[in-house]
């Protein structure tokens, strides 16, 4: 065997021998590549083989709008040599280990790294929005121009696009759906009410005039009501703001990934929805003081509400003439007391009914002294020297 080999290429007249099994040999190996690559870009090997790995991301794929293209036209390089696509194929090789053994991560692309870093020019090798009439939902404007001159890509908004997840249920064992990113929460990971956002979060930027506003959530009869139960939309903030602070802690465990156009940007599970809607001047212009309270406030209360009896009447006067009259210490302080006339004048009725002693869980005596020493003659001295305390 090997002394026939060394024959073809010592003796000159096997020569043309040798030329013909150089070139079966470069064609057989040109073949090979050629079926390797092809194979290895089809849909087909994209989901089967691999079909452990790949097989809800496919599932999410056929649900799509895309589902007519192939794989490749997105998860490989634009107009690549075929050099990059060998080079690719060799680079993400070292996978097959992890995909033959089951010992691979899911979620698959946690926190959405792919759309994050994915170019535009994947979109447009077909898409060009100069000439497609854009037909957004009912009550949604978008300026896509505005966010192509900030660099901000179409995957940063249309993550889930060819992947679509409503719709689909994931039988892999621990894979979840994504963030999809074409919701208002979303858009307010840029977007912003506060003055130091980075676009606008002023509702008419994305709705019409005609758009109702109010979400279904405030149609709760206990979300806000004058002098009533307002727990509901107290309850439904304190639910919110737990919720943000697990959706910080999960981001907080990804691993780090270049967000184009906005470094800072944040996730939409870390949005806390009511700021969406709402400054946060809307609330505490409103509360008037820290809610919830600080835990020193059940003894420095007094000073704080008596400089400033509107902020604490909001919640804790029981009728409009309370709050007016700015009594509403008495809510909690002379509950006996009709919500609708001062306390001073009835202050009296309750001694006839119940006596003084309930007083002094509160009042030192010499406190009823200071007025009633003299009678009510005194007392009312005592208030006109004290007007205006
Ligand atoms: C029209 C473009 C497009 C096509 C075609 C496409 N994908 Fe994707 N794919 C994306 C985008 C964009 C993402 C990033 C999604 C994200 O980060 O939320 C993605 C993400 C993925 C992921 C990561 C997991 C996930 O769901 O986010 C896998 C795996 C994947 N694609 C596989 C495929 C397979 C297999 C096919 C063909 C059957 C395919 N893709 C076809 C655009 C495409
Ligand atoms: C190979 C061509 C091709 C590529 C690449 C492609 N699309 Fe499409 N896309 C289409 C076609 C065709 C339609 C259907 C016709 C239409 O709506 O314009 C479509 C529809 C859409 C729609 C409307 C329907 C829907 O599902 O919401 C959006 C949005 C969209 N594409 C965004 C993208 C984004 C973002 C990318 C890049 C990740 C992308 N496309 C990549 C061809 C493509
Ligand atoms: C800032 C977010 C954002 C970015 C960035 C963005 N889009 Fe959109 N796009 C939207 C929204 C929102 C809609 C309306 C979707 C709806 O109402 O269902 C839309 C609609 C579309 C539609 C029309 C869908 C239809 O049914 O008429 C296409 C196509 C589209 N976008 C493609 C792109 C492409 C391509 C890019 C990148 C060049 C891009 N978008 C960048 C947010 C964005
Ligand atoms: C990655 C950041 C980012 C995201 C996400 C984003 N935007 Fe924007 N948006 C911008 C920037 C930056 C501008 C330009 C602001 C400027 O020109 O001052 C802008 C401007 C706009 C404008 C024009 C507003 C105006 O009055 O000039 C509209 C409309 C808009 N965005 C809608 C959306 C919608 C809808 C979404 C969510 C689907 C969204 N944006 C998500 C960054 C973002
Ligand atoms: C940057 C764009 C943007 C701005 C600014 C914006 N929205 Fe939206 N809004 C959206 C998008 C996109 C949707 C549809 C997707 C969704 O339902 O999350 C939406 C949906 C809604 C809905 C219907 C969904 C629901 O939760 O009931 C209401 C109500 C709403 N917006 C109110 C407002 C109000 C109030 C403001 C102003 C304080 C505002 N929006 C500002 C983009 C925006
Ligand atoms: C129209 C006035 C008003 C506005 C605006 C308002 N609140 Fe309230 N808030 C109240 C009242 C009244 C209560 C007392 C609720 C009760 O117990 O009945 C309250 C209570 C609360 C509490 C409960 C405090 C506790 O410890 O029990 C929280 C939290 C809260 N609001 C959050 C918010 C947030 C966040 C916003 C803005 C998105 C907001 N509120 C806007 C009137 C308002
Ligand atoms: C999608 C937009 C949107 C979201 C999200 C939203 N709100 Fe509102 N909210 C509104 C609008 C619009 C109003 C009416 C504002 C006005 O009249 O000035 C309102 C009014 C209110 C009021 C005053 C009620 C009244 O009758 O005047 C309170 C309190 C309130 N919201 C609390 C919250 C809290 C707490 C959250 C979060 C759990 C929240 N909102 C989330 C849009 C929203
Ligand atoms: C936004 C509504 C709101 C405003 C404004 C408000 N409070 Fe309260 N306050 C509450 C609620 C709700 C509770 C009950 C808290 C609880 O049970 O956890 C409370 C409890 C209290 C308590 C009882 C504390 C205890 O531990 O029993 C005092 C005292 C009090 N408030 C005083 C004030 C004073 C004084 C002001 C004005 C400076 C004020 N509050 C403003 C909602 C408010
Ligand atoms: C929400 C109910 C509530 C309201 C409204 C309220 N208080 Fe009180 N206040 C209390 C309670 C409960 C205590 C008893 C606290 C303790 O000692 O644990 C208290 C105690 C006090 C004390 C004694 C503090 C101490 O050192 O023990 C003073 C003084 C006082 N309140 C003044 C006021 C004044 C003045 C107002 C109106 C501006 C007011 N409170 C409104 C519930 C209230
Ligand atoms: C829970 C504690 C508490 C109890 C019990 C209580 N008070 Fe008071 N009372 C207060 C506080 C606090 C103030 C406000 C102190 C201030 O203005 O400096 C006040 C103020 C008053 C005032 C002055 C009202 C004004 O407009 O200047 C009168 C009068 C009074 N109380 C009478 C009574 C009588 C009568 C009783 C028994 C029926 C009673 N109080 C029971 C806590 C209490
Ligand atoms: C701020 C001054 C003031 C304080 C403090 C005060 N009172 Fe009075 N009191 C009055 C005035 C003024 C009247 C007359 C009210 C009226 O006629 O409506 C009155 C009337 C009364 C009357 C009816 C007297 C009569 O002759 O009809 C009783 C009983 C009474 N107070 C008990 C108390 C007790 C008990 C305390 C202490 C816990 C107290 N008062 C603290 C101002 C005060």
């Amino acid at each position: 065997m090997v002394s026939r080999l060394k024959s073809l290429f010592e003796d000159p007249t096997k020569r043309p021998r040798l030329i013909v099994w150089i070139g079966v040999a470069v064609i057989g190996l040109a073949v090979l590549s050629a079926v390797g690559v092809i194979g290895t870009s089809t849909n087909w090997f994209c989901t089967e083989p691999c079909h452990v790995v790949h097989y809800d991301n496919t599932l999410a794929f056929n649900a799509g709008t895309h589902v007519k293209l192939s794989c490749v036209t997105c998860h490989e390089p634009v107009n690549g040599s075929p050099l990059t696509f060998i080079l690719m194929k060799l680079e993400v090789a070292p996978d097959l280990i992890p995909t033959i053994a089951g010992t691979f991560h899911l979620p698959m692309n946690e926190g959405s790294y792919l759309a994050l870093e994915m170019e535009d020019e994947y979109c447009t090798q077909c898409h060009n929005l100069d000439n497609r009439v854009v037909n957004p939902s009912k009550g949604i404007i978008i300026d896509h121009e505005a966010h192509t001159k900030k660099d901000v890509t179409c995957t940063s908004c249309h993550n889930r696009v060819a992947h679509p997840e409503e719709s689909v249920t994931y039988v892999l064992e621990g894979d979840e759906k994504h963030e999809n990113w074409l919701t208002m929460d979303a858009c307010f990971r840029c977007h912003g009410l506060e003055a130091d956002a980075a676009a606008p979060g002023a509702c008419e930027a994305c709705h019409p005039a005609s758009f109702d506003l109010v979400p279904a959530s405030h149609d709760a009869e206990n979300w806000y009501n004058d002098f009533g139960d307002s727990g509901g939309h107290a309850a439904a903030y304190t639910e919110e703001a737990s919720r943000v602070v697990q959706a910080v802690a999960w981001a907080d465990g990804l691993e780090e990934v270049e967000h184009r156009a906005a470094p800072e940007m944040p996730y939409e599970q870390e949005i806390n929805t009511c700021y969406t809607c709402h400054s946060k001047a809307f609330c505490t212009d409103c509360h008037g003081v820290e809610m919830p309270h600080p835990a020193e406030f059940v003894t420095d209360h007094g000073e704080a509400g008596l400089s400033n009896p509107d902020a604490c009447a909001t919640c804790h006067a029981r009728s409009e003439a309370e709050a007016a009259s700015g009594e509403f210490c008495n809510a909690c302080h002379h509950p006996q007391g009709a919500p609708d006339r001062p306390w001073l004048t009835q202050h009296d009725d309750i001694v006839r009914t119940t006596g003084a002693s309930p007083c002094f869980d509160c009042h030192n005596p010499t406190y009823c002294s200071a007025c009633h020493v003299g009678g009510p003659e005194a007392a009312e001295r005592y208030l006109k020297e004290n007007a205006g305390d």
